[in-house]
């Protein structure tokens, strides 16, 4: 099998992150005997720095023929006072658009060696957590049109519109119904729809869609309810399916809930691989600007998204379980990075994080 990986590396600590997992991939290759190109592209401030956009045309065109596209992260200070059109942020926002990636899939899982990590009580974690938050990525506010500021009778005034078509709705709800078969068979769809008509929408057509999975056992909760209910009784959920901006902020909370941003993996996708889709797959953690250039970033999120897309991209699932199983023996071995030491162990930087998980792989 060979595979072509478009690989943006981006800005902060995403150029660390992203060269300790491709080390990783060309550990795959030699123990599963597969074969992968890697091909370079600017994204974010990088690109901006280099081309002036945040997402260059010949970005696009590569991410479009590849098979797979692997990103770091974007952001940083240097580029805050940019309008929001030429941020780096738009490069990600972009490229979503472009590459149709509707489906956000954030894993929050409780790695047992890290319990202790999360933000909640031991005896709210002790159980394990494991949700899947699927977040609808291509709609909704961030792309409602129209969007602008002006002056209305004297003030200044600013509106995003939050609009969701119904085949829109329908094509998220199938993901998050699909993933919830494969797993836990329950389904918990969030929205406002007390207030916002949205939200009335969406809960139709999710019910519509249930129609076609009956064996998933399917609940409606407020976004309200359920940020609360994420810190009251994380491990209630199995899958929650939702629309971008809320979507966003649960699975920040999810994240933390889990313990650390820096274990996080996501896939980004349109469609299965079946399907003719492709997918993104990106630490869910931010460029860290802080700590970047320093060794210290941990690559272990970004090595987990790459075992994603081994299986949601590639079908190549015993070389997915096999890297996530190496990330595991290596926190079991007690080696931490300095955003998840916590109750002692040995404090690695980045660059060895990267070399363990490739011994533990290889073993
Ligand atoms: C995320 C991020 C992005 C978003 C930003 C960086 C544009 O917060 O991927 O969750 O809001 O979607
Ligand atoms: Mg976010």
């Amino acid at each position: 099998m060979k595979k072509h990986i478009v690989v943006l590396p981006g800005d902060g600590i995403g150029p660390e992150v992203v060269a300790q997992t491709l080390k990783v991939l060309r550990a795959v290759e030699t123990k599963f005997g597969v074969s992968f190109t890697f091909e370079e592209a600017l994204m974010g401030g990088a690109a901006i720095d280099a081309t002036g956009s945040p997402l260059p045309e010949a970005t696009v065109a590569a991410c479009k023929k590849a098979d797979a596209v692997l990103l770091g992260a974007v952001g940083g200070p240097k580029w805050d006072n940019l309008p929001n059109a030429k941020r780096p942020e738009a490069g990600l926002l972009g490229i979503r658009k472009e590459l149709n990636l509707y489906a956000n899939l954030r894993p929050a899982t409780v790695f047992p060696e890290l319990a202790s990590l999360s933000c909640l009580r031991p005896d709210l974690v002790q159980n394990g957590i494991d949700i899947l938050v699927v977040r609808e990525l291509t709609g909704d506010v961030y792309f409602g049109q129209p969007a602008g500021e002006e002056v209305r009778d004297g003030k200044r005034c600013a509106f995003n519109n939050m609009i969701y078509y119904e085949d829109e709705v329908r094509r998220i709800a199938r993901v998050g119904f699909a993933a919830a078969m494969a797993r836990g068979k329950r389904l918990c769809s969030v929205d406002k729809c007390n207030v916002l008509v949205v939200g009335r929408l969406w809960r139709s057509i999710v019910e519509e869609v249930h129609k076609e999975f009956p064996q998933v056992e399917l609940s409606h909760m407020y976004v309200d309810n359920c940020a609360m209910q994420l810190i009251l009784n994380p491990a209630q959920f199995d899958v929650i399916v939702t629309g971008n901006i809320f979507g966003d902020i649960l699975s920040d909370e999810a994240a933390a809930v889990a313990g650390s941003l820096g274990m996080l993996p996501s896939a980004s996708l349109s469609g299965t691989a079946a399907d003719g889709g492709i997918g993104l797959y990106e630490p869910v953690h931010g460029s860290a600007p802080d700590i970047a250039g320093q060794d210290k970033a941990n690559p272990l999120a970004t090595i987990l998204s790459a075992a994603l897309m081994l299986r949601m991209s590639f079908g190549l699932n015993d070389a997915a379980t096999a890297v996530e199983t190496a990330v595991r023996n290596v926190l079991k071995a007690g080696y931490r990075t300095g955003d998840i030491m916590k109750d002692g162990g040995t404090l690695i930087g980045c660059t060895k994080a990267g070399d363990l998980v490739v011994e533990a792989l290889l073993k």
